[in-house]
């Protein structure tokens, strides 16, 4: 495999492979060991037209954990300002000769484009409102983790489902190991045709997490929105908000996960926030292992 650009097209055997590499990472990280430098005079550029704080600095300290060297292009203060095309920035960073081209943008599909130009493996950070394949896989690392086998179980995705790359690459992830995926949130940010997906649309809070093991809330991206597709932080709290009240439709121990950031007492309350039951910096140490073992496989030509 050259690229990493989306969940669809993974079998769940090549999954399971980095879930179970990013085990290894795991127990090493979590007991303040150093991992070998396994990616030793390798490199890795990361390219975000994103802000970022998790995803950028989960490659960094992944690839400098295994022994890399990691250049971060600040789109901001890069030639992409002097007005220099998608292409020729791809083309100028490849000629460089990195191992890995990590990128993030807010078109759907610039990392696909970006892996047609360029011999460096691409990993897709995030692109629009597509796809976010590191997120899905650091979360069903962290959730596996916490429950073992995640065959048979069932996961309710609560929120801005429209905007949520997220959201999609999760629901190809949780269906390859065995999942069903519930969704709720605002009708006006559920997509209107869902009927391609694994997945089934809720009408109630309640319908939603009645069998739940897993609760994953999303943050209501405000900036992909055009406007008033939501009335107040407030009333959003009312109706799709997670708090331990209605965290009691779901499965005894089911637990709350968030790719962050989050919208403190918007769509998360502080009653379940500050609780064990949110894994949410779970989920990052997981996502620190989950890049090292996609990093090293990638370009180990392992996958
Ligand atoms: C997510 C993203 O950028 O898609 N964040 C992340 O990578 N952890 C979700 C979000 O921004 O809400």
């Amino acid at each position: 495999m050259k690229d990493l650009l989306q969940i669809r097209g993974l079998s769940p055997e090549q999954i399971e492979s980095i879930l179970s590499r990013a085990g290894e990472y795991f127990d090493v990280v979590t007991a303040g060991g150093k991992p070998f430098p396994k990616l030793k005079d390798r490199s890795v550029i990361t390219l975000f037209y994103e802000n970022s704080t998790r995803t950028r600095a989960s490659f960094e300290s992944a690839a400098k954990y295994l022994g890399a060297e990691v250049v971060n292009l600040s789109v901001s203060a890069s030639s992409v300002q002097k007005g220099e095309s998608l292409k020729d920035t791809a083309l100028t960073l490849d000629a460089m000769c990195p191992d890995v081209i990590v990128m993030r943008h807010a078109q759907s599909g610039a990392p696909h484009r970006l892996a047609g130009w360029v011999k460096a493996h691409v990993v897709n950070g995030g692109d629009g409102l597509h796809a976010h394949p590191t997120q899905a896989l650091l979360d069903m690392f962290t959730a596996q983790r916490h429950f073992g086998s995640l065959n048979g179980r069932t996961a309710a995705i609560i929120g801005d489902i429209e905007h949520s790359r997220v959201a999609r690459s999760n629901i190809y992830a949780m269906t390859l190991l065995g999942m069903k995926v519930k969704l709720f949130g605002p009708s006006t940010l559920m997509p209107s045709d869902m009927s391609g997906m694994p997945c089934t649309v809720c009408s109630s809070m309640r319908e939603a997490l009645e069998g739940a093991d897993i609760v994953m809330a999303l943050r209501i991206q405000l900036e992909r929105m055009k406007g008033g597709l939501f009335p107040s932080a407030g009333e959003y709290n009312k109706y799709f908000g997670l708090n331990k009240d209605v965290m009691k439709y779901a499965n005894d121990g089911a637990i709350i996960m968030h790719p962050g950031p989050v919208n403190r007492g918007v769509e998360l309350s502080h009653d379940v926030l500050d609780d064990p039951v949110c894994i949410k910096d779970i989920q990052v140490t997981g996502g620190l292992s989950v890049r090292m073992a996609l990093l090293d496989m990638l370009i180990g030509g392992e996958l």
